[in-house]
């Protein structure tokens, strides 16, 4: 996706406390970057942040990481994980940010972080066969998430491309994660924890289902 150059993200960015600017430092050792010892979840391509600056206030006894490859997508996210936080009277003390290529996962995190959980939410489908290995589903990927995440962690996966869902089920199967959970149509479905994405309103205001899955690391 294409986005406008935003001339005050990267000095937004800059002077955020809870933007990580070297977060290869952290590596094994995110659970002591936060005052509360709790569960990690990361979301992986977080885009404008509809998703992330929901959860952190929602749920704080869960410490959570954003990721982007964007500047100015990570600093639209911090601005509507601040505004989230005012609102509800709540600290910054269970949000981390960072700007990184998921390719290079691995450089951030190791098996002492431990993980819970990964969302990955409305991804780029990469439809042609020579990109496809640029999918946050694909096989390369889950091996490299397998290894922070903890046994029987989980990856929450929603997207309304069929083809990124059909194949992605291959992937996680080849990568031997269990599905414990799947759904062609999330907003007709039993399930009913689910955090709505920016993308996600954006394909429900015009028709498209939403396909989601819980896999888990066994
Ligand atoms: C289609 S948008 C979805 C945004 C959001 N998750 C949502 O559901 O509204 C995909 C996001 O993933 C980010 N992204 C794409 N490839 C990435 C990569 N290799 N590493 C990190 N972020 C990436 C993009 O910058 C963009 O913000």
């Amino acid at each position: 996706m294409r986005i406008r150059h935003k001339p005050w993200a990267k000095p937004e960015l800059d002077a955020c406390p809870f933007c990580i600017k070297y977060p290869e430092n952290n590596k094994g050792n995110w659970g002591n970057s936060f005052p509360q010892n709790q569960p990690i979840h990361i979301e992986l391509g977080c885009g404008k942040g509809g998703f992330i600056s929901s959860a952190v206030t929602k749920y704080p006894n869960i410490n959570f990481i954003a990721i982007d490859i964007k500047n100015e997508m990570l600093a639209m996210a911090r601005r509507k994980i601040d505004q989230q936080l005012s609102e509800n009277n709540l600290s910054a003390d269970n949000i981390k940010i960072f700007i990184k290529n998921i390719a290079q996962i691995d450089t951030c995190f190791d098996s002492n972080d431990a993980v819970e959980r990964i969302y990955i939410n409305f991804c780029n489908p990469w439809p042609k066969q020579k990109h496809k290995k640029h999918r946050l589903t694909h096989q390369r990927l889950l091996e490299k998430y397998k290894v922070f995440l903890q046994p029987m962690g989980e990856i929450w996966f929603k997207t309304d491309d069929d083809n990124l869902f059909n194949e992605s089920l291959g992937y996680f199967e080849k990568a031997k994660f269990e599905i414990k959970y799947r759904t062609f149509d999330l907003h007709s479905s039993n399930f009913f924890e689910n955090i709505e994405t920016e993308h996600e309103r954006m394909f429900k205001e015009i028709g498209k289902t939403i396909k989601f899955l819980i896999a888990v690391n066994k």
